[in-house]
């Protein structure tokens, strides 16, 4: 029986194994935060019913970095020190990413990028990984789709100057049109949360572009295509994968419709495994799954996958376990990673059609 005075023995340790996830759950980049959390959620609900890993649960804990970079540095320091995460996943906008690799580096905390496409964010060191191709590859994919399938000569561009994600991939696509023989007319500048664009489109109008490279977010996205139009300018807008979000559509209308950007899956792709993943999304959140989600299923994936071959959870056999990755069968593509840590897969191009993105072509690196 029981020893008069002796203490209750402690709880069982609570073996979970958790990963950290850093990303916007309100502000301008709200719908990829909140995306790439469901992907991330799925994905440890399915490990978890599959038995786990090495004999323990998997959770995660998540803060909201508001899009913003000093809060994303912030969410990193506490799930290294407070929470003691054995991996960061995120974010999705490149200058989120950069901050937090910044931090996840040096505490040697392996970090997996679902969705940031800007090349420096690996470069911060060998802890940081991602589980999608970079904008080097997304700026020619745009290039080459406006010069061979658009016959556009020339194009404007419209980007936005305190983004990382936007500079790099302007950067790219100016120098990948010019080389095909493309002419820029036009670069104009504004900065996210800006809500005024008329000065900037004028300008641009001024030029007589065939189309207008809009590099941006959503938020801002759907705004410009509107007062484009007010504005009489008629063109195609082209972007990247930042305009992926259903609240495109609600913020660009009818403006945005029959625009082109890049991104990393079409939840149209017929192969078993993406269709049952957007059965399951669908199931468990009401709602077509994006690319955020699919990547963000991804990398939470990699993560889980890696913690099962690494011979123990310690941040330097978990990051190598990760360098390994190979052919790893993702939503949006196989995953290998390469010597920089980075995916190399291929894009697809998708048109805005009515709430609706339609899938028009895909190009392999
Ligand atoms: N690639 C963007 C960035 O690096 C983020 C993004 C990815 C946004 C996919 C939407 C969809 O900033």
């Amino acid at each position: 029986g029981d020893v008069p005075g002796t203490p209750p023995p402690p709880p069982a340790p609570s073996g979970t194994l958790l990963l950290g996830v850093a990303t916007a759950l309100t502000g301008g980049q709200a719908t990829f935060g909140i995306s790439t959390r469901n992907g991330i959620e799925l994905a440890i609900k399915e490990a978890n019913a599959a038995g786990g890993v090495k004999g323990q649960k998997l959770a995660m804990k998540v803060y909201d970095n508001q899009g913003k970079p000093e809060e994303s540095a912030q969410a990193v320091s506490r799930l290294i020190t407070q929470d003691k995460v054995l991996v960061i996943l995120g974010d999705v906008a490149s200058s989120n990413s950069l901050a937090m690799a910044e931090k996840a580096q040096p505490a040697g905390v392996p970090m997996i990028s679902p969705s940031s496409t800007n090349p420096a964010v690996t470069e911060k060191g060998d802890y940081i990984f991602r589980v999608c191709f970079i904008d080097p590859f997304q700026g020619f994919v745009m290039a080459k789709f406006a010069r061979d399938a658009l016959k556009a000569a020339n194009v404007a561009v419209l980007q936005d100057n305190k983004s990382a994600y936007s500079i790099g991939l302007t950067e790219v696509f100016v120098r990948k049109f010019t080389e095909m023989g493309g002419k820029i007319t036009a670069t104009e500048s504004f900065s996210q949360g800006d809500t005024d664009y008329r000065a900037q489109l004028t300008a641009i109008k001024k030029t007589q572009p065939d189309a207008i490279y809009v590099p941006g977010y959503y938020s801002e996205v759907g705004i410009i295509a509107r007062q484009a139009r007010e504005l009489g300018l008629k063109v195609p807008l082209l972007g990247g994968d930042g305009w992926d979000s259903e609240k495109l559509f609600e913020l660009g209308g009818t403006a945005i419709q029959g625009s082109y950007f890049s991104n990393h899956y079409s939840p149209d792709n017929q192969e078993p495994r993406v269709q049952k993943f957007v059965a399951d999304y669908k199931a468990a959140y009401g709602g077509v799954p994006d690319a955020l989600a699919a990547l963000g299923y991804d990398a939470a994936n990699v993560a889980i996958d890696a913690l099962k071959r690494a011979p123990d959870t310690s941040g330097p056999a978990v990051r190598d376990a990760i360098a390994q990755t190979k052919n790893f069968p993702g939503i949006a593509g196989t995953i290998t990673l390469d010597d920089k840590r980075n995916a190399v897969k291929s894009a697809v191009v998708l048109k805005v059609g009515d709430g609706k993105a339609e899938f028009v072509t895909t190009v392999n690196p």
